[in-house]
């Protein structure tokens, strides 16, 4: 840990006085609210040894980080079934696009783009009785962490905002992929977006897509080792759109992206990696949260690669 401390303030230093040429997400209003300037990194480490810096102790909202958690759930549930709704391969597409599902009969490219997480909420409605709550303690208790919470604000925000999203989901239901309601696929959806972490408690959670650590922070297996080698490498291959091959290029490590400028990023065998910073570059991914990754790795040669 200590070689990774000192280099985390170095670079957070560096990163922090660069200028920032991204831009605040405000296509869901509430989302515009937050400071631009919130700069945090945590560090989780296999041997659950946590450092951060910076603005590493606010909650944000961790939008499009949720996607992990929902696909976690859902494939615990259908184990490889779930594959027969959605794809595995990079879209090369913006997070939002309509434009290949025609092509593929409603069925999206995969779980990490909108139209992938939405047929993945529809899924989990088919097997929660309450989905919110559900999912809810399921986040908890993997995160040994009942503090976790939605904020309602930012989900009622995208609910009147979200006009992509509810073309999205209607369109796969054209295609007979979505097997609920519209409205309650699109509320929870909504909602799992909405989960608001501080960057510790990010690089807390998904400590179990590290090896040896598939084990809940109280012990508790959360998906098998397979599961969780496959959940990494859709996260390499489909975690930042279509920069995730930039992304690989540059940090090299399985990682994903939220609109609320978070970023997380997994060693397998040696870390997790969370990192926050509002403003996005024109994908869609933080500028700042990017250009700490690739330095911090290049640093300490942490790359998978
Ligand atoms: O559905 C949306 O547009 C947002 N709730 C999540 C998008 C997102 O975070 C994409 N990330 N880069």
């Amino acid at each position: 840990m200590r070689s990774y401390k000192e280099v985390i303030e170095c670079v957070y230093t560096d990163v922090k006085n660069i200028t920032d040429t991204g831009k605040v997400a405000d296509y869901i209003p509430e989302l515009a609210h937050v400071d631009a300037n919130n700069f945090g990194v945590n560090i989780t480490t296999i041997d659950k040894e946590s450092f951060g810096v910076g603005d590493f102790e606010k909650k944000f909202s961790i939008q499009s980080v949720s996607k992990i958690l929902t696909l976690t759930l859902a494939y615990k549930f259908e184990g490889v079934k779930l594959w027969d709704r959605v794809d595995v391969e990079p879209s090369g597409n913006p997070f939002n696009s309509l434009l290949q599902l025609e092509a593929d009969s409603g069925k999206p490219r995969n779980p990490f783009i909108n139209a992938g997480a939405i047929v993945i909420c529809d899924v989990l409605l088919s097997h929660l009785k309450n989905p919110k709550e559900d999912f809810l303690d399921f986040c908890r208790e993997i995160s040994n962490n009942p503090t976790l919470n939605y904020n309602e604000k930012v989900a009622e925000s995208e609910k009147i905002s979200g006009f992509r999203n509810v073309a999205l989901c209607n369109f796969i239901k054209s295609f007979g992929n979505i097997k609920n309601d519209v409205e309650e696929v699109l509320d929870f959806y909504f909602y799992t977006c909405s989960l608001e972490m501080t960057c510790k408690e990010l690089s807390e959670i998904f400590l179990y897509l590290t090896i040896d650590n598939f084990t809940t922070q109280k012990g508790e297996r959360v998906i098998t080792e397979s599961q969780t080698k496959r959940i990494n490498a859709i996260m390499l291959t489909c975690g930042f759109y279509d920069e995730s091959g930039e992304f690989a290029f540059r940090v090299g490590l399985p990682g994903k992206s939220g609109v609320g400028g978070g970023i997380i990023a997994i060693h397998p065998d040696q870390y997790c990696m969370a990192v926050w910073s509002p403003k996005l570059n024109k994908k869609g991914n933080s500028y700042k949260g990017m250009l700490f990754l690739e330095k911090f790795t290049t640093k300490t040669a942490s790359s998978i690669f």
